[in-house]
């Protein structure tokens, strides 16, 4: 399975960090990854507590150290926040993220020591940020649109927000290596990145994910091949060739790469036959991955749904029944399809050029379940027609998608 650790997880990822370095976007981002792989993972914000308790619009001044009404009510807001990680830790959760400051050492000692009580290891998550212009991208792209600035004008509400980050600088300590927790401190999202006391199976495997993180902006294209002779027949699996029909949406995709991207795109397929006939035509090589082959239909590969129904009516059943558990006799469920990706998805996330992927329904179904952040019972029904791109376009805590349907020309 793809999330089995040798040990039950409890771990906290307490965020690190003066506001606008990232902490919000890099723990949904792990939070998005766990939960993909089949972790019970969940955020705790803060700023979520303070606007939804005191509500939002507080000015810098209420940031102010000095400020004692300011700071308790914060303390209060994050304690509220920790209660409620604790609570979900209690009921079962496996990994919770505690994103809030924790700029200084007294209230991580503090975290530490009510989550080590409650069982729970901690990894704090440093973020820093050395780069003016990835500080200034944050503070416009994320901060102008938060509640606590709605109707204020942006300079002004860019001036005040510059205030805020002013008065935590001014109590900031930085995690030290005498501090006796494990942590991550991540330099310029991606630039640098230093491990203290990583150890264990979770927080080892987030370091791979931590360590290939970026802001570069570029999009993902995702696209099943063209239409292939077992789809005119309905059959599934197997290895065939692309019909007509799907030589021209090759040739059309080819087209469409051509016109939108604005530098050479890395583009991906499976190892099989009509994937890679539909990347022949595009200007930059394709790499085959085994990870990208279509979802392994054991027994069934080359039946129609109806032989299967027909055939095998509890295996058909037991498919209806619970999509995403199902496998095949012989062959995958969606969530060994969604196991073997996680290589893609790291990779994906390390690129900083514009990615195609070209690949099938199923496997195409757990990517988008990925960047689009949905819970993993959907995957198996997301719709992922043919002849359809699925452009992925990054956005402040995600992607938004635009789908092209790419018009066929008659023979
Ligand atoms: O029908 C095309 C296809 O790619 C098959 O090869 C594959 O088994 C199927 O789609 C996956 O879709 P579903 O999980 O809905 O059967």
């Amino acid at each position: 399975m793809a999330k089995s650790a040798p040990e039950p997880t409890r771990l906290v990822l307490c965020m690190v960090g003066l506001p606008a370095r990232g902490k919000t976007w890099i723990a949904r981002k792990i939070a998005r990854y766990l939960a993909w792989l089949g972790y019970n993972a969940q955020v705790f914000n803060a700023g979520d507590y303070r606007r939804k308790w005191l509500g939002a619009g507080h000015r810098a001044d209420f940031f102010d150290p000095r400020n004692d009404e300011g700071a308790r009510a914060r303390s209060e807001m994050a304690e509220l926040a920790l209660a409620d990680l604790l609570g979900f830790m209690r009921l079962g959760g496996e990994v919770a993220l505690y994103d809030a400051t924790n700029t200084t050492r007294s209230r991580r000692d503090q975290v530490r020591a009510r989550c080590s009580a409650a069982g729970c290891t901690v990894v704090f998550v440093e973020s820093v940020c050395e780069d003016p212009s990835i500080l200034e991208a944050n503070i416009r792209e994320t901060k102008l649109s938060s509640p606590d600035y709605a109707g204020i004008d942006p300079e002004d509400a860019v001036r005040d927000f510059r205030q805020r980050i002013d008065h935590y600088a001014k109590v900031y300590e930085p995690v030290h290596a005498d501090e006796p927790a494990s942590s991550v401190r991540l330099i310029d999202v991606g630039r640098i990145v230093v491990l203290h006391r990583i150890e264990g199976y979770l927080p080892a495997r987030l370091v791979s994910l931590l360590i290939n993180l970026h802001v570069v902006r570029r999009p993902i294209w995702l696209t099943r091949h063209g239409e292939s002779t077992h789809n005119v027949e309905d059959r599934i699996g197997g290895d065939p060739d692309l019909s007509p029909r799907g030589h021209r949406y090759a040739a059309q995709l080819a087209r469409f790469v051509r016109r939108q991207a604005m530098e050479p795109p890395v583009v991906w397929c499976s190892t099989l036959r009509r994937t890679i006939a539909t990347c022949a035509p595009l200007a930059v090589p394709a790499m085959p991955w085994r990870a990208l082959d279509e979802i392994d239909a054991g027994v069934c590969d080359g039946l129609t749904y109806r032989e299967i129904a027909e055939r095998m009516p509890d295996e058909y059943a037991a498919r209806r029944k619970d999509k995403l558990r199902y496998r095949y006799p012989r062959g995958e469920s969606y969530e060994d399809v969604i196991e073997r990706l996680e290589p893609v998805i790291i990779e994906c996330e390390r690129q900083r050029r514009p990615v195609v992927i070209v690949a099938h329904q199923a496997v195409l179904r757990a990517l988008y379940s990925y960047f689009m952040d949905l819970p993993r019972e959907r995957a198996p029904f997301v719709e992922v027609p043919l002849h359809t791109l699925i452009e992925l376009v990054p956005a402040p805590y995600g992607y938004v998608e635009r789908r092209h349907a790419l018009a066929i020309e008659a023979e």
